[in-house]
């Protein structure tokens, strides 16, 4: 059955949002604390290991019962069941969107066109748990007889962005793989990781859900030649193996069938480390951390999936999220770990969230009057703070932040772990607060300024405050508090978009300059002269090759 297509902007609830806007948009966050006894206690939602505080947002009790009543009137159970239960809601691709399908218990069921997807799923789960074991432990060796020492995962996208950022933010938790990431098509970028590298030793794994990918095949074919200029034709079968939904065009590329771990029409590549995707990570860090990942993801989903609106965490972030883009007109919105693990969670999620609310058609197929996917965009704690912290606190610009901090540290240094938190709690105590000209003005003048300086300084230095966040505290950073924290944005993204009544499962944007692209290649390859583009373009290709 396909999702309902109900225009939020003509919703009561809309209306009555936009009604209150008007008395609260001015309100600031300490009245909003003075006026609302317990607030931090009945804004706080503690479930398993996670404590999530998003009473530093600019609403009222009102606001979100506005908001709840609004993804009511969107119909979002109705739609939660069409996803869980794989209807086809990614209907301009005729597929259904089960990622969560890759991490029910073996005991589950879940049918796509009639025939339940589960035992196929831990087939190649069991496949992975194999392989994962084997190259660990060295059972599995090189052509020369040599254990592995190094895994490089070839990919774009979504066949890259979840692995890498997986393996990265679990390397506490890693073996004695090395494991590398190619994806641009950027020759320096493949020639900086081979030179690395001993093929003997190497294990390579192509990710393309379609393989037909540019980038990702370029890549696989440099790769290969440099590995064939070292090792004997046959240690391919050995060396390379593939994730990929397109069996014969693996193949054709000269993968052994036995070195093929398929994957499925219905997971999104944005959406697909939880599938054979993330064999990197399952040989990076081992097979029961890969699980243990999944089972994370799987309690989120739960969660997700049986718990009130208003103490559902995907739901009520979509909504403040809405709140902010649709009625304050926000045009981002920050991510900030207090974790370097989480390096690249950031960039991560820009795929998840981008390529799937950017969109400016509704699913009537009309043309949209109000604001859809939102810019995501963020860096580490404390080391953001000395970069861009400076705009959020005092820009013209409104931002609306999520921190995700972890109690415990990994290494246990508890003097470093008390001061990255002491700045965790603090910015966003500042970023609610600001400092007023009050407080400015004591400050200055106890340290003896004269009035005339004092009253220069004053305007630079008064903070206005009434910045909202949510603070995501998490016990620890463990494979399973990752893989809720990634299935609880992935929630985010589909409540988005389902009140914004747009199809998050597609991604035509980005086709146009793959198109294009392919045809500038033929040009620059061949000898023809070009003249078929606008007149900077031309230029700029002309002068390329002038130069190159
Ligand atoms: O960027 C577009 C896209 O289609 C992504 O959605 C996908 O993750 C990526 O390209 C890679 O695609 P593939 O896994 O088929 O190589």
């Amino acid at each position: 059955m396909a999702l309902q297509t109900v225009n939020p902007t003509t919703t009561v609830a809309w209306s009555k949002l936009r009604a209150h806007f008007k008395t609260i948009e001015n309100t600031h966050l300490k009245a909003l604390f003075a006026e609302h006894q317990n607030r931090a206690h009945d804004m706080t939602v503690r479930w398993e290991d996670f404590f999530v505080d998003y009473s530093k947002h600019r609403v009222s009790k009102e606001t979100i019962s506005l908001l709840l009543e609004l993804a009511n009137e969107v119909g979002l159970k109705d739609a939660m069941q069409k996803y869980f239960e794989g209807d086809v809601i990614n209907q301009t691709e005729g597929r259904e969107v089960l990622h969560t399908a890759l991490r029910v218990p073996e005991s589950a069921q879940v049918f796509v066109n009639g025939e339940n997807v589960i035992p196929e799923i831990f087939e190649v789960k069991q496949k992975i748990k194999t392989f994962s074991n084997q190259i660990i432990n060295g059972d599995l060796k090189s052509y020369s007889n040599k254990p592995f020492t190094d895994v490089v995962n070839i990919g774009i996208g979504g066949s890259d962005l979840g692995p890498a950022m997986v393996v990265d933010s679990l390397s506490y938790y890693k073996n004695h793989l090395n494991t590398h990431f190619v994806s641009n098509v950027d020759g320096d970028h493949v020639n900086e990781i081979i030179k690395k590298l001993n093929p003997e030793t190497t294990l390579f794994v192509i990710v393309s859900k379609t393989f037909t990918t540019q980038e990702t095949l370029s890549n696989a074919n440099t790769i290969r030649e440099w590995f064939l200029k070292e090792a004997p034709q046959d240690a391919v079968s050995k060396h390379f193996v593939a994730v990929s939904t397109n069996i014969e065009k693996v193949k054709a590329f000269g993968i052994d069938e036995n070195n093929i771990f398929p994957m499925w029409n219905w997971v999104g590549g944005r959406f697909s480390l939880w599938s054979a995707v993330g064999l990197s990570i399952s040989l990076t860090v081992g097979y029961d951390n890969f699980d243990q990942l999944l089972l994370g993801a799987h309690k989120m989903d739960t969660h997700f999936k049986t718990e009130a609106f208003d103490k559902n965490i995907p739901v009520f972030t979509a909504l403040l999220s809405v709140w902010y883009n649709n009625f304050f007109n926000a045009e981002s919105e920050a991510v900030i770990p207090y974790s370097q693990y989480l390096n690249q969670f950031a960039t991560y999620l820009q795929q998840g969230i981008m390529e799937s609310n950017g969109k400016s058609v509704d699913r009537n197929g009309d043309t949209i009057d109000y604001q859809t996917g939102t810019i995501i965009w963020g860096e580490p704690g404390t080391n953001s703070q000395h970069a861009f912290f400076q705009l959020i606190h005092q820009g013209t610009k409104l931002i609306p932040a999520e921190f995700i901090g972890f109690a415990k540290s990994l290494h246990g240094n508890q003097d470093h772990q008390d001061k990255l938190m002491s700045n965790f709690f603090a910015q966003t105590e500042a970023l609610m607060n600001g400092k007023s000209k009050d407080v400015v003005e004591a400050e200055l003048r106890s340290q003896g300024l004269s009035e005339e300086k004092m009253n220069e300084l004053i305007p630079f230095k008064i903070f206005e405050g009434n910045k909202p966040t949510t603070t995501i505290l998490i016990e620890k950073l463990t494979p399973q508090s990752l893989g809720k924290l990634i299935a609880m944005y992935e929630h985010k993204i589909f409540v988005q978009g389902i009140i914004w009544n747009i199809f998050s499962y597609d991604q035509f944007g980005v086709e146009l300059g793959k198109q294009l692209a392919n045809t500038i290649l033929t040009e620059l390859q061949s000898a023809n002269v070009i003249n078929n583009h606008d007149e900077s373009t031309q230029n700029l290709i002309k002068h390329y090759q002038d130069i190159r």
